[in-house]
């Protein structure tokens, strides 16, 4: 019996180790297929010091909603929102005069990640650069959508230079398939310990080792936001978002005549 659960033991682990030096760390295949701007014309690229600090989406052409966390110890005063192209580090840019965080649920410490960035002058929409309404009903499990962005997460161990470095400056867009928060909650449990996911989040299958677009990232249902990711991974795990049909009433008045 011991004998056994030791051979077993072993399988697993160099079946996970093989795995994931191949197509986690190192190598990270490409997630989904290289997108035109016009396609997602409501992203974001987020820098400082021409460094991509996360992704965001245009809400309007004042705002852009970006994962809280993403500006932590940045002065906004160097910070740059660069929109309207698929190169991450090319593209109009503009400066940020201001930003509004949401209050955290000590709680719940995986939710209400999100704040707002006010652009010290308004984009000129255009093909290129577009702001997206925020979706007007909470996805159900199984919803279909899709995910675009540059940057991929890299966590723990797995923090590989040539994994973030590879393939992050072109954009990229992939379609997802929304996933039961609970069975999403499991899922990733075993990895981050400390996770706690209420329904103010949504999580999305990811059946193989590429890595997540960067935080921040949107998620798109039915030509609406209903996500920006908040935690991604470079593993077979589900990805998670905030959910934004929970959060329609902040955005419009932290925005509202400002
Ligand atoms: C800006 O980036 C350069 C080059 O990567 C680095 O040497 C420098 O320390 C950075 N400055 C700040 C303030 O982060
Ligand atoms: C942010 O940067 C500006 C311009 O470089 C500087 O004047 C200001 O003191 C900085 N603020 C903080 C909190 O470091
Ligand atoms: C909030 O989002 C950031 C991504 O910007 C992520 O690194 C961080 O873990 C998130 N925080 C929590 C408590 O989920
Ligand atoms: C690893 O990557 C290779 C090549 O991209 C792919 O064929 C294979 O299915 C991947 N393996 C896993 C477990 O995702």
């Amino acid at each position: 019996m011991l004998q056994s659960a030791g051979i077993l033991l072993l399988t697993f682990l160099s079946w996970s180790t093989a795995e994931v030096a191949k197509n986690g760390s190192g190598r990270c295949s490409p997630r989904g297929k290289a997108a035109r701007v016009e396609e997602v014309p409501w992203i974001a690229s987020i820098q400082s010091n021409n460094t991509q600090l996360c992704s965001g989406a245009i809400i309007n052409p004042k705002f852009v909603l970006i994962t809280a966390n993403c500006l932590t110890n940045v002065n906004i005063t160097t910070v740059k929102v660069l929109v309207g192209n698929p190169d991450r580090d090319s593209g109009s840019s503009f400066g940020v005069c201001n930003e509004i965080i949401h209050t955290r649920n000590p709680k719940h410490t995986s939710d209400d990640n999100l704040s707002l960035l006010k652009l010290c002058e308004p984009l000129t929409t255009s093909a290129k650069v577009k702001a997206i309404d925020i979706i007007d009903k909470q996805p159900e499990e199984g919803a279909r959508g899709s995910v675009a962005g540059w940057g991929s997460l890299t966590k723990g161990r797995f923090k590989s230079k040539d994994c973030w470095a590879k393939h992050s400056k072109v954009l990229r867009k992939t379609d997802v398939q929304l996933l039961d928060i609970k069975e999403c909650a499991t899922r990733r449990k075993k990895s981050f310990s400390k996770l706690s996911l209420s329904d103010a989040n949504i999580c999305s299958e990811k059946r193989d080792f590429s890595c997540s677009y960067d935080a921040g990232s949107p998620l798109v249902i039915d030509g609406k936001l209903a996500g920006i990711i908040t935690a991604g991974t470079c593993l077979r795990k589900p990805e998670i978002y905030a959910s934004l049909y929970n959060y329609r009433k902040w955005i419009e008045t932290s925005t509202k005549d400002k």
